[in-house]
C-alpha cells in the first residue's frame, strides 16, 4: 500500500514515519525547503524521542520518502493525508485555514487515480466539505472521497501513542451514495496494524469526527484548569491537592490523568484549539462557555504565576538573581509555543530580576521567545549557583532527582518556588530552604 503525507512538521513526520512502520510505502510533502533538506539528510528538525531511529529505519528500508513534488507523491497513492499547521488566525482565535485550502488545491491538480483525501490536521466542522469543494472546483473531474482522521498524539510521547492509541476516530462522508464504504476500506486497511492491540477504530461521520478533536482537547484543557482551581483552594484551605485528585480520580467515571496542577497548560494545541471551539460556539449560536471561562483562566493563570514568584521573594526582586529550571511547555519537547515561561520571564525580567535558566533541550528555540538578558546555563546546579530564588518551570526528570542539599549549598538565598510540585516538601524544609508549591500548603489542617 502506498500513501502520502502533506506536511512533515510533528503530525506529518511521526504519523508517517509509524506508518511507515506498519508497512506501508509514505511519500511525504514538505514546502520548507530548510525543513526538507534536513529530513532528505536524515536530520530530525524537532525533538521527539525514539523519532531519529524509526524515521532512519524505515528510509533505509525504502518505505519512508521526502520530497517537495507533490504530483510525485500523490501518483499510485490511495490515500493522501493533510497534516499542515493550522495556526489561531490573527485577531479572533478561528483556526487559520489557508494552508489546508491550498494543499487541498495542490492534491487536486496531483490527483490522477481515485484517492481519498484525509485530513489529520485539526479543523473546524465543516472543513472536509470545503475539501471536497476545493477539489471539486480545481478538478470537475477528480475521482475522490474525504475522510477525517484527527490526531491525538502528545509531544515527547507521540510515537506511543501513536502506536498504541486509545482510539483512531476515521470520520466518513455519510452522504455520499456508498455512505463512504470504498474510503473506509482503506483507511481500515491503513490501520489493520492496531487491530493487534485492538485499539478501537470509531467511525462517524465527518463533522463529528471534526468536532471530536476539539472537543477532547477543550475538556482536558478544563480538566486541568479545574485542578488548578482546586489547587489554590487547597492552599487557602490547607487540604492538599494531590490527595485530593487521587480522590477524584480513583471514580473511574473522572479517570486520574490530566489532574497535575502547574502553572497553567501550554504546547501549540490546547490553547489554540480552546479558542478555536469558542469560536465554533459562537459562530454557530451555541457558545461553549466553560470552554471560553478555560481560556480566561489559564491566560490569567499562566501571567499570575510571576506575582506568586515575586510574593515568595518578600515582593521585591529587583536586583535579585532567579535561577528558572525547565522552559519548554512540557518535559521531552524541544517546544516553547505558549510556553507559561515566555510570560513569567517576562514579567520577572521587567522588575529588574536576573534570570540564569537551564533546560535541556530548549534554549534554541527558548532565545527568541524569552527576555534578551536571560542568562542560559550548563545545568542546573549552574543556573542555582548564586540565585536568591529557584523556581521550577517544568517538570523534566533530571529535576526531579536533584538533592535539596546540593542546591542549598550553590544558592546565595534559599527560597524555591516549585511550580511542578517535583520536590519533597519535608526534604526541601530539613534542607533549609524556604519552599513553596502549588495546592500543597505547609500547613495541612486535620480538623
Ligand atoms: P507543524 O507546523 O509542525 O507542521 C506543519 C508542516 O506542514 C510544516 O513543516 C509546513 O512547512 C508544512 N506545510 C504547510 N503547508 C504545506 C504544503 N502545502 N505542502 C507541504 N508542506 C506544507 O504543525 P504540527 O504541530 O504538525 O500540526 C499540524 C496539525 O496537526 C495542526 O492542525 C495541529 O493542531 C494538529 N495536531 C498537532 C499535534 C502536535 O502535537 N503538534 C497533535 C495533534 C494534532
Ligand atoms: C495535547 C493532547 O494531550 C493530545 O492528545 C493532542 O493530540 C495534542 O494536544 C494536540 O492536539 O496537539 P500536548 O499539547 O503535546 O498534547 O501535551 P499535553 O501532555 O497534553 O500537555 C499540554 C499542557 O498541559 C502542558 O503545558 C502540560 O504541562 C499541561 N498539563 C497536562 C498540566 O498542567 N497538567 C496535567 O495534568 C496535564
Amino acid at each position: 500500500m502506498r500513501i502520502a503525507m502533506i506536511g512533515g512538521g510533528y503530525v506529518g513526520l511521526v504519523s508517517a514515519a509509524c506508518f511507515a512502520e506498519f508497512g506501508i510505502e509514505v511519500a511525504v510533502v514538505e514546502n520548507s525547503p530548510e525543513r526538507l533538506s534536513a529530513l532528505q539528510d536524515g536530520r530530525i528538525p524537532i525533538y521527539e524521542p525514539g523519532l531519529d531511529t524509526l524515521v532512519a529505519s524505515n528510509m533505509q528500508a525504502g518505505r519512508l520518502s521526502f520530497g517537495d513534488d507533490i504530483a510525485a507523491a500523490v501518483r499510485g497513492a490511495e490515500a493522501v493525508f493533510i497534516a499542515v499547521g493550522t495556526p489561531p488566525r490573527n485577531g479572533d482565535g478561528a483556526a487559520d485555514m489557508q494552508y489546508v485550502h491550498a494543499a487541498a488545491k495542490q492534491i487536486a491538480q496531483a490527483l490522477t487515480g481515485y484517492a481519498v483525501i484525509v485530513t489529520k490536521s485539526t479543523v473546524p466542522t465543516g472543513t472536509s466539505r470545503r475539501i471536497a469543494g476545493i477539489i471539486r472546483e480545481t478538478r470537475p473531474d477528480a475521482d475522490f472521497d474525504v475522510a477525517s482522521n484527527p490526531e491525538f498524539l502528545r509531544e515527547g510521547s507521540a510515537i506511543g501513542d501513536f502506536m498504541r492509541p486509545d482510539r483512531v476516530i476515521i470520520g466518513l462522508d455519510l452522504d455520499a451514495p456508498d455512505r463512504g464504504a470504498r474510503a473506509e476500506s482503506i483507511m481500515r486497511r491503513v490501520y489493520r496494524p492496531l487491530s493487534l492491540i485492538e485499539a478501537p477504530l470509531l467511525f462517524t461521520g465527518l463533522e463529528t469526527a471534526e468536532l471530536t478533536k476539539y472537543a477532547s482537547n477543550s475538556f482536558l484543557a478544563m480538566k486541568i484548569s479545574f485542578i488548578n482551581e482546586m489547587a489554590d483552594l487547597c492552599d487557602k484551605l490547607g487540604a492538599n491537592v494531590h490527595d485530593l485528585a487521587r480522590g477524584m480520580g480513583l471514580d473511574n467515571r473522572i479517570g486520574k490523568k490530566f489532574l497535575h496542577p502547574g502553572p497553567g497548560y501550554g504546547g501549540s494545541c490546547f490553547p489554540k484549539d480552546t479558542l478555536a471551539l469558542s469560536r465554533i460556539g459562537q459562530e454557530a449560536g451555541s457558545p461553549c462557555r466553560l470552554v471560553e471561562t478555560t481560556v480566561q483562566l489559564n491566560d490569567a493563570r499562566k501571567i499570575g504565576m510571576a506575582g506568586r514568584i515575586i510574593a515568595a521573594c518578600n515582593g521585591d526582586i529587583a536586583g535579585k538573581t532567579i535561577a528558572v529550571l525547565g522552559l519548554t511547555f512540557k518535559p521531552e519537547t524541544d517546544d516553547m509555543r505558549e510556553s507559561p515561561s515566555i510570560p513569567i520571564l517576562h514579567r520577572l525580567s521587567e522588575a529588574g530580576a536576573t534570570l540564569r535558566v537551564f533546560d535541556p533541550v530548549g534554549h534554541d528555540t527558548a532565545r527568541p521567545m524569552l527576555p534578551p538578558e536571560t542568562i542560559y546555563c550548563t545545568d542546573a546546579l549552574d543556573a542555582a549557583t548564586g540565585a536568591d530564588a529557584l523556581v521550577v518551570l517544568t517538570e523534566w526528570n533530571i529535576f526531579r532527582a536533584m538533592s535539596p542539599t546540593a542546591i542549598k549549598k550553590v544558592m546565595a538565598g534559599k527560597i524555591v518556588v516549585d511550580l511542578r510540585n517535583i520536590f519533597d516538601p519535608q526534604a526541601m524544609k530539613e534542607a533549609g530552604m524556604t519552599y513553596q508549591s502549588i495546592g500543597r500548603p505547609e500547613k495541612i489542617r486535620h480538623t
